[in-house]
Parts: C-alpha cells; structure tokens; sequence
C-alpha cells in the first residue's frame, strides 16, 4: 500500500463529476487499500476518489469503526435532518455547520463489486452525505451562505499564505503527531 496525495481545495479535479466504476479488478482495489491507508494516515473518517486526483466513483468511510467502501453509491431514501461541524481533508482546519440528512439509505457496490445497502444515521450519515457529494463535485463550503462561505475562503487563503500548490502529501509522521479533529471527511 502507499499514501496518496491530497488534492485541495482549488484543484479542478475536486469539481469533476466522477465516472461510474465498471470493474473492479486488482488495479481498483489496490485504489481503495491506497485510499483508506491515505485516509488514516491524514486523520479522516472519509475519503473519495476525486481527493485523491482519480475520476472513479468510489469512496472509502470509515465512523466509529464502521467501515464501508461505497461504489457507485445511490442515496435512495433520505430522512429527517441534522446539523453538526464538518470538516474535509480538501480543505485542511476549515470548519462549518452543515445540515444534512438525519438518516440516509446508500445502494452501492463494495470494494469486490458485489451489491450493498447501507443504512445509515447521525455521523455515518453525515460523513457518507458529504463523500458522495465528492463524487460530484460538491464541496462542503458549497452549503455555507454567503458570508460565511467567504469567511471560510478568507481564512483558507490566509493559512495558505501564498501557496499554491494543489495538492498536499500526508505524512506518515502526522498519525503520531498531528492532532486532527475527528469531523474531517
Ligand atoms: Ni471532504
């Protein structure tokens, strides 16, 4: 396995819409062990495809030890709703309430294609809601009203301090040392 870099918050790849997955051979598994190793690696509970610069739709959550791989994943029942902080690997310590649905019902491949169905509620929720929303091209900041959207990408362009580059490489170091917050997906 080996850790991917993380695209950020300005790179094109980031408002792609995603290509459905069709196969799901060694080459796309060894994407999905990459991701989730990237995914611990930087601290988060969710993962998709497109932060790490690839157009297959798949991402990789894992909350409180619920761990799924979602292929092709279809919300097909949404219910209630709930507001909590969220965070995104794309966009290092930003963070904003988001409202999403209380509890969502996923149709999805797993990582060997075979058919799934994910019934999901409170952060799972939260955290698959904001994973699919990767795969098509929605951020989180995207929720945000005007201001404080542009509160948030002042504050992203200040601790960018002139930076421009497009992704950023997580560190194996940073499990030992980088105290992350839970909420970034
Ligand atoms: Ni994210």
């Amino acid at each position: 396995m080996s850790l991917l870099d993380i695209y950020v918050l300005g790179a094109p790849i980031l408002r792609e819409e995603t290509r459905p997955v069709t196969e799901v051979g060694p080459e796309f598994q060894k994407l999905v062990d990459d991701m989730f190793e990237t995914m611990y690696a930087a601290k988060g509970i969710g993962l998709a495809a497109p932060q790490v610069g690839r157009t297959e739709r798949v991402a990789v959550v894992d909350v409180e030890g619920a761990r799924h791989v979602i292929v092709n994943p279809e919300i097909v029942m949404r219910e209630g709703s709930q507001k909590g902080e969220e965070g995104c690997l794309s966009i290092p310590d930003i963070y904003a309430d988001v409202e999403r649905a209380m509890r969502v019902v996923v149709k999805a491949q797993d990582r060997e294609g075979k058919p799934i169905e994910i019934d999901a509620t409170e952060l799972l929720a939260r955290c698959i809601q904001h994973e699919i929303d990767h795969l098509h091209g929605k951020l989180f900041i995207d929720y945000l009203g005007l201001l404080k959207r542009r509160a948030a990408l002042k504050k992203w362009e200040k601790q960018r301090a002139g930076d421009k580059s497009l992704t950023r490489t997580v560190a194996a170091l940073e499990v030992a040392q980088h105290h992350h917050r839970d909420e970034e997906l």
